[in-house]
């Protein structure tokens, strides 16, 4: 495992592709300080002052954040870290996560602007109650294995989900696939009607008032096979589609070699989004519950 000083590394438990970054306390305590420097809205109206957090974040790891992080998610092999402050005080609340998960992404990529919010974040609850027009925030249905971005012209090549806050809460935790580790991979990359382009669009509230046309698999540049899928959003233009994707959808939901893992409040999972597939298991039904999540997609910085 990498040593770098004020990271405490380790594999996860779960599975060897995934990497646990705790951030040490005197790291993150340095970072609070600084963060003050700027307010939410000057994070949300200058997009400079996000790659001024980022630095600040990469300067207090001698430099060598950044090009870990990058190395992670570009390696096949991996692809994916789970990262957070290594303690959660008061001092780590709402407002120090968002900076702190603006930070981390600047230092792999450029966000894509979250039509939801109209902003390059989104931030948002699953709650008990819900009349959303989508699986996004419905807490007691799974959430089956997609990836982001699949209806927009954005190239989205990693996401990032923060915990925020959570309460009340059993059930929820993270499902993570890696194509490689997918029973049905070969099958289904080489089946010609997961290369024909399929027609995506999007319900409502996801505020996209246009179509894209992409195929669900596509070769990355060694030949090794990317997916761009979810379930709600293709639409089929005969049974022959219609089958593949049913066929698709049965496929990755009975895979057994699902990751299941819960992510702690205050951490955020990141993930190389062309090939890792992820999801969410249903909650244990509670009145009370709630979960606040944040989320940002976007395309890798050119090396
Ligand atoms: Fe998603």
């Amino acid at each position: 495992m990498k040593n770098i000083p004020g990271l405490e590394i380790t594999e996860n438990s779960s599975s060897k592709r995934i990497l646990n970054i705790k951030i040490k306390e005197e790291i993150i305590n340095e970072l609070i300080n600084l963060f003050k420097r700027f307010d939410l809205t000057a994070i949300e109206y200058k997009p400079f002052t996000r790659f001024t957090v980022a630095k600040y974040l990469d300067d207090l790891i001698n430099n060598k954040l950044s090009k870990y992080l990058n190395d992670i998610l570009r390696d096949r092999k991996t692809g994916c870290f789970i990262i957070g402050p290594e303690t959660i005080t008061t001092e780590t609340n709402d407002v120090f996560l968002v900076k702190l998960s603006t930070a981390i992404t600047h230092l792999i990529g450029t966000p894509n602007h979250d039509s939801m919010t109209g902003k390059f974040y989104a931030r948002f609850y699953v709650k008990h109650e819900d009349k959303s027009d989508s699986y996004l925030r419905k807490a007691y249905t799974n959430m089956d294995l997609h990836t982001d971005g699949t209806y927009v012209k954005e190239i989205t090549d990693w996401l990032m989900m923060t915990k925020i806050e959570e309460k009340n809460v059993e059930g929820g935790e993270s499902v993570m696939l890696h194509l490689d580790d997918w029973e049905y991979c070969k099958e289904l990359y080489n089946d010609p009607i997961g290369r024909e382009n399929f027609t995506w669009s999007s319900p409502k509230s996801k505020n996209v008032d246009y179509k894209v046309e992409h195929p669900v698999f596509f070769a990355d540049g060694k030949g090794l096979p990317q997916i761009s899928y979810i379930d709600q959003f293709p639409e089929p233009k005969n049974m022959k589609q219609g089958q593949f994707l049913q066929k698709l959808s049965d496929s990755l939901e009975g895979s057994k070699k699902k990751v299941i893992t819960k992510l702690p409040v205050g951490s955020a999972i990141v993930a190389n989004n062309y090939f890792w597939l992820h999801g969410r298991k249903p909650f244990k039904k509670n009145r009370f519950l709630s979960r606040e999540l944040l989320r940002i997609r976007g395309s890798f910085f050119n090396l």
